[in-house]
């Protein structure tokens, strides 16, 4: 994989153009988009990243991922994909090294060969995108990863195995905009797998009294066989999706 030349200080901070004024206040943008190989645009950092990961394909994906992120922001940013000043925030959850006020918040998540991206100024959007693949041990994957309020609701539901991955997606794309990862406590929180989506209860720690009012939760449209979703602090936004998926089937 070849990276194209890099620019200096990828950690640094860097003045941002004004093309984001594209995104109103209250507003997420949602892209969605295909993996593509070429043409790559990954900075040497990231090169470096992906040579300490384990499996060549692990490696590939991250990079094809992360080339994808870069070309999404730098088309809403209007500049280079190499300029944009991607660093890891606390968590490993990605940020933008711009001190722009507002701040542009974006999240990212891939699965098979689909990803989503979701941009907004002034918070910090949680995106999840997954494959739907049938799992011989629903009910143990459940009890792993899910509170027992959402395993009872997943093993009640007449399609468990949508259920499931809608409650599985709508709890990533919770704790990918806390920014905490699973160290959040996967059972710390309850979301629903009906619609509408919502986040139902929260338990962790930090939350305020009342703490799942202030979130949005929403289901999105995904191509056949992909469950997303995504969330945000904030009791009311509007999703704008930029690039619709294909059509089903
Ligand atoms: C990031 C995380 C929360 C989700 O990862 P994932 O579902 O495997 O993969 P996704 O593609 O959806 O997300 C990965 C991307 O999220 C972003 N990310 C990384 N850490 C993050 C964090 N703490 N918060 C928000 N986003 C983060 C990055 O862009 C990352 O892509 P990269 O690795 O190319 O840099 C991962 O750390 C994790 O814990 N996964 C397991 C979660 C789990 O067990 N869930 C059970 C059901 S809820």
């Amino acid at each position: 994989m070849n990276a194209r030349s890099a620019p200096a200080g990828e950690e640094r901070g860097i003045p941002l153009p004004e093309r984001q004024a594209e995104i109103r206040p209250g507003e997420v943008h949602v892209w969605h988009g295909t993996l593509e190989a070429s043409p790559d645009a990954v900075t040497p950092t990231e090169e470096s990243r992906a040579r300490r990961m384990g499996s060549p394909r692990r490696r590939r994906e991250f990079l094809v991922a992360r080339g994808a992120l870069r070309r999404v922001l730098a088309g809403t940013l209007g500049i280079d994909p190499l300029l944009v000043p991607i660093v890891q925030g606390a968590h490993g959850k990605p940020r933008l090294g711009s001190d722009r006020r507002p701040p542009i918040g974006f999240n990212f998540s891939h699965s098979g060969d689909r990803f989503v991206v979701a941009i907004a100024l002034g918070m910090e959007p949680g995106v999840d995108i997954e494959r739907i693949r049938a799992r011989r041990d629903l009910a143990g994957l459940a009890r792993w990863s899910f509170s027992p309020a959402e395993q009872e609701e997943v093993a009640a539901a007449p399609e468990p195995m949508d259920a499931f991955y809608r409650v599985w997606s709508r709890k990533e794309a919770v704790i990918k905009a806390d920014g905490r990862g699973i160290a959040i406590g996967l059972d710390r929180f309850d979301v629903n797998a009906g619609e509408p989506s919502a986040l139902l209860d929260a338990r962790w720690e930090g939350a305020a009294p009342g703490e799942a009012a202030h979130w949005s939760l929403h289901s999105l449209e995904a191509p056949s066989g992909y469950a997303a979703a995504l969330a945000v602090r904030r009791p009311a936004v509007e999703v704008i999706v930029r690039v619709p998926p294909p059509p089903s089937g």
